[in-house]
């Protein structure tokens, strides 16, 4: 389809918006309850919400981040508290652990070797949750852009390979059972049983550094494409933030280096790079892919990208997008990571479309992003046809519907 094609498709969705008063009693609705979801999950020791209580009772980085977005937006000076305690996981060498555990002294060896928190990490959110803090008029002492810095440092000195950021466990990319995984896995049928032992298997292959961070892998290595543009997001918002042009020009090189290698025509959007292990599953076609649509200079390709978030036949769905197209042979609106809609993916791509002027479309991803929380009852993920919520309720990263960029 064209490009006017889908624009038109697009224009016929919004007609069926609600009226803004309907939309304000919704908003209303909606921010009541993000409150109740982020204060029942509060724990007052940590400083932090866990994701949820039964399925993730610890601190997970990117979760942390998507809470302290949400608090801003409330208005809810634990907003800072939040994130405060994700620097309190952070390792000396910068580095910030994926998951901090609830109780400091637990060791778990099937996510290595360090006491308190995992050896692995995920997005690097944090620098967007400085952002909307600020944005929200809250006071930001200087030390949270320096350990912010510090952890954007680790990454590059560790992870940079030819221009881009590498993963050493899909863990890392937030995006657990991604399809885009399943060459490593051997098998493109998703059982739970077989990814469990895949991940364990993965942390035994894992290079640590002295001080118990991960650093390589035997079996695993990628440069994702989700993970270097919010990386390079991160580093380009940092370099506003400071004024600071060295960290723009980190940004830029990464959004060059995506544009150089991980380009893909035929899908018209961005794939991973295998490195070491893996295969064909890298270019299998994921929503996640249109993420560096949120830094690159080829605006043609941005639109091309993002384009697909208003065709039914690709990633536009009623309650969406969805993670895989539509016509997909592995697309499963049910299945976990392989099809249901997700509330990061969803914000980021928001800012994605912000970024390159398409406000309309923002708005429509909000739009569809609320009705889908509150239909779901802030379910971690749901399916993005009938909005039925999915995996962990309530989960705390569904309160990012309150926070979304750009309503034109
Ligand atoms: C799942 C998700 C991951 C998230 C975690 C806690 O593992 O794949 O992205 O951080 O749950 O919510």
């Amino acid at each position: 389809m064209t490009g006017a094609g889908r624009a038109i498709r697009y224009a016929a969705t919004m007609a069926t918006a609600p009226s803004a008063e309907q939309r304000q009693r919704r908003d209303t609705t909606l921010r009541e309850r993000a409150f109740r979801v982020l204060d029942g999950a509060w724990r007052t020791t940590g400083g932090y919400c866990w994701p949820n209580r039964r399925t993730y009772p610890h601190l997970w980085l990117w979760d942390s981040c998507f809470h302290a977005i949400a608090w801003a937006a409330l208005g809810d000076e634990r907003a800072l508290r939040e994130i405060d305690a994700v620097f309190r996981a952070q390792l000396p060498s910068g580095f910030l652990p994926h998951i901090r555990y609830a109780d400091s002294n637990r060791a778990d060896r099937r996510r290595g070797p360090l006491r308190g928190v995992s050896s692995f990490t995920q997005p690097p959110v944090f620098v967007r949750a400085l952002d909307a803090i600020r944005q929200a008029g809250m006071p930001i002492p200087d030390h949270f852009f320096e350990r912010a810095a510090q952890a954007l440092d680790c990454l590059w000195r560790d992870r940079l390979r030819d221009g881009l950021l590498v993963i050493i466990h899909p863990w890392e990319t937030g995006l657990d059972d991604s399809p885009r995984w399943d060459s490593w896995v051997g098998s493109h049928r998703w059982r739970r049983r077989r990814w469990t032992r895949f991940d364990r298997f993965l942390v035994t292959q894992t290079r640590y550094a002295e001080d118990g961070r991960g650093i390589d892998n035997a079996c695993f290595l990628a440069a994702p494409a989700s993970f270097n543009a919010i990386a390079a997001d991160a580093a380009a918002l940092l370099g506003t933030l400071l004024g600071d042009t060295a960290w723009r020009q980190r940004a830029e090189a990464l959004a060059a280096a995506l544009d150089e290698h991980a380009w893909d025509d035929d899908e018209q959007l961005w794939r991973d790079i295998p490195l070491r292990g893996g295969g064909d599953s890298s270019r299998i076609p994921t929503v996640d892919g249109l993420l560096p649509a949120l830094c690159t200079r080829d605006r043609s390709r941005a639109a091309a990208a993002l384009a697909q978030l208003s065709d039914p036949e690709r990633f536009h769905a009623p309650f969406g997008p969805r993670y895989l197209p539509r016509t997909h042979p592995l697309y499963r609106p049910g299945q976990y990571w392989r099809g249901p809609a997700w509330p990061p993916l969803n914000y980021y791509l928001a800012l994605a479309a912000v970024r390159n002027g398409y406000l309309h479309l923002s708005a429509d991803l909000a739009e569809r992003t609320r009705n889908a929380v509150l239909r779901a009852r802030f379910a971690e993920y749901w399916n993005p046809e009938t909005g039925r919520g999915l995996g962990a309720r309530p989960q705390t990263w569904a309160t990012i519907a309150v926070a979304f960029p750009g309503d034109p």
